[in-house]
């Protein structure tokens, strides 16, 4: 209800660019499934700068969106992919969230939606599959760029652990894993916008009743998490939501290359 809510606001502030242009009125609502405010094409389009910059995508790779909400990182990757030889699968928990990419990227062939039925206590409280059990809908060794963009700050340390060794698995050698998180270390462990308190040994949450709302994790849990995966940290960058960042991101980003 209370993301519900927020995403009405989202949806609101989403009025005088839908209406102002055409082009924008069938943008997915927020309030049927909400990925957070901001504005839908300017922050997908920065999410896709940060791969482009950061985790060296290229407009022929073979994509994996882990957890693609409502399609924010699919819309400006389709022409791209499209243009470029390459191909792009999302999946996501959230089974408005990929009804909405459906019909958004319907007759579009190297564009592919898959919803799974994972638990998650922000997402899906009804999912049926435990996340530290989910298998990634792609194949071995068939993936350039596997990214989680604002997804790790919702799952706590085992699921991510899963995640990232899931990556692994589907990535091509030399493929990259891109994804964000809250990485806490000693003297940045809250701020004035995520004051998180304590939880567990590898976390803190803003609110202990209700983890998975956000998740901060520290930074040598998700070292370990990367390396026991198989996987090399190539790149990590501070983000804004705890300054002083080191590019313009909210989250701070990692990147990881499978040797
Ligand atoms: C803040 S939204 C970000 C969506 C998208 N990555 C973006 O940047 O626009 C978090 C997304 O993660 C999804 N999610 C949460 N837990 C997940 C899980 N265990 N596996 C896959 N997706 C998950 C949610 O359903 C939601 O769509």
């Amino acid at each position: 209800m209370r993301r519900t809510l927020a995403g009405a606001l989202t949806d609101l502030k989403s009025l005088p660019h839908r209406l102002a242009d055409p082009a924008r009125r069938a943008e997915p609502w927020a309030f049927v499934h909400n990925v957070g405010d901001g504005d839908f094409v300017a922050v997908g389009r920065q999410l896709v700068r940060h791969l482009t910059d950061h985790a060296g995508l290229k407009p022929s790779d073979r994509v994996l969106d882990i957890g693609c909400g409502n399609g924010r990182v699919a819309e400006p990757l389709a022409d791209l992919l499209g243009i470029g030889g390459g191909g792009y699968l999302g999946f996501d928990i959230s089974r408005a969230g990929i009804a909405a990419c459906r019909r958004r990227f319907r007759g579009r062939a190297h564009m592919g939606f898959e919803h799974l039925d994972v638990w998650n206590g922000e997402y899906n409280m009804g999912g049926k599959l435990a996340e530290a059990e989910v298998v990634f809908p792609a194949a071995d060794a068939s993936i350039d760029l596997a990214f989680a963009t604002s997804v790790f700050t919702h799952m706590r340390m085992p699921a991510m652990r899963r995640y990232l060794a899931e990556g692994a698995r589907v990535l091509k050698p030399g493929g990259r894993f891109a994804f964000t998180a809250f990485a806490l270390s000693p003297g940045r462990e809250a701020s004035e916008v995520f004051a998180f308190e304590p939880f567990d040994a590898t976390s803190k949450v803003i609110d202990p009743r209700y983890p998975e709302r956000a998740i901060g994790h520290w930074r040598p849990a998700i070292e370990a998490a990367v390396a026991e995966a198989g996987l090399t940290l190539r790149t990590s960058l501070a983000g804004l939501w705890a300054p002083p960042a080191d590019y313009d991101g909210g989250q701070d980003l990692f990147v990881a290359v499978k040797a």
